[in-house]
């Protein structure tokens, strides 16, 4: 029996943000976008080949057994499976067991370390090891775009195409995220403060799908690439404010498009403007604390890591907080040979 190898992954969190795709079926953004990866908030994925059986056998670790994956998490799964298989040109069933570090139902979005460990893992088990822009080009292809930034550590770019080349490229073509930064660079907190763990009811494919119909998309994708320069600027600069202000426009811009899409999406709840208010008077104490939210209602506060502390304990205090998660600018995906380290437990 083949070994199998454990592919473990980051999410990361965008600090300008992808929404809307020119062609969503081949997960092409109408933006190019930039993230942090972190370093806590992390999926394990562990592929073995599977020669002798008749088809993939697909578990999902639940924090007490490993448990067939059902519904739109199995279809997904399956569907990159057959995906990569057909890549690689290799017919072989695969034995997939697949976790989150993330504290359990904390509703963060887990399809972009996900899909990223999942690629690296299979990658590996089925003998065409993909690492660097080749995996971040094959994690993109899951569907979830954000998982092709997962592929690196640090700071993340992912890039867009002018409409016109867009509409001309070969859809099989290959868009990579690029690494701009590492971890080491500007280490940074990112503290997590969680208003609903429950899943989220219109997913980001969703969102990507009505973006275009709101009258602010347009706007939005005009003012994406200024913003883009000025997160870079902050970035070479070191310079917090500057980067805090931008990532917190964005992300309420994002929200202001998906609120006026046909049909809206409202991912806020009330604890999002309890913490979005924290933040404000965080700030108006003089720490430099500052807002994004992806397509949900939590609450990430990006700031100094000598910050963190204190900023928990003020998103704790809010009523509508259930929990907070401290995590950090965390580095790119490894891959073992073997289950993951620890067993299956957590
Ligand atoms: O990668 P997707 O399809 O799950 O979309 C990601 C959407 C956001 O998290 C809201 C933004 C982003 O760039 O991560």
């Amino acid at each position: 029996m083949q070994e199998g190898f454990t592919a473990r992954a980051a999410a990361n969190i965008a600090l300008v943000k992808y929404w809307g795709a020119t062609d969503l079926a081949h997960v092409i953004p109408c933006n190019a976008s930039l993230s942090m990866t972190l370093d806590e908030c992390a999926s394990e994925c562990f592929a073995r080949a599977a020669p002798d059986a008749l088809s993939d056998e697909i578990l999902l670790y639940n924090g007490e057994a490993l448990l067939p994956a059902e519904g739109e998490f199995h279809r997904r799964i399956a569907e990159h499976l057959d995906r990569l298989r057909d890549i690689f040109d290799c017919m072989t069933p695969l034995y997939i067991a697949t976790r989150n570090r993330f504290p359990a139902a904390a509703g963060l979005a887990s399809s972009a370390s996900g899909f990223c460990a999942l690629t690296a893992a299979v990658s590996h088990a089925l003998g065409k090891p993909a690492a660097g822009a080749n995996l971040s080009d094959l994690a993109r292809r899951s569907g979830s775009g954000s998982a092709s930034r997962s592929a690196f550590g640090g700071y993340v770019r992912w890039p867009a195409e002018d409409a016109d080349i867009a509409a001309a490229r070969d859809s099989d073509a290959a868009l990579p995220a690029v690494p701009i930064a590492d971890e080491e660079y500007w280490p940074l907190a990112d503290v997590i403060a969680i208003v609903d763990a429950n899943p989220k009811k219109i997913s980001s494919l969703d969102g990507h799908r009505r973006a275009a119909s709101s009258p602010h998309f347009r706007a939005r994708l005009a003012e994406v690439p200024n913003r883009l320069l000025r997160v870079e600027a902050a970035l070479a600069a070191r310079d917090l404010d500057l980067l805090g202000a931008t990532l917190e426009e964005d992300a309420i811009e994002l929200h202001l498009v998906a609120m006026s899409s046909q049909p809206p999406i409202h991912y806020w709840r009330p604890g999002t403007i309890a913490a979005l208010e924290c933040v404000r008077s965080l700030r108006a104490g003089g720490i430099s604390a500052w807002a994004t939210m992806d397509a949900g209602p939590n609450v990430h506060v990006i700031c100094r890591p000598e910050d963190a502390p204190t900023v928990a304990e003020s998103l704790r205090a809010l009523d509508p907080v259930r929990r907070v998660i401290e995590d950090k600018t965390g580095g790119a995906p490894c891959v073992y040979p073997g289950f993951p380290e620890g067993g299956w437990v957590i």
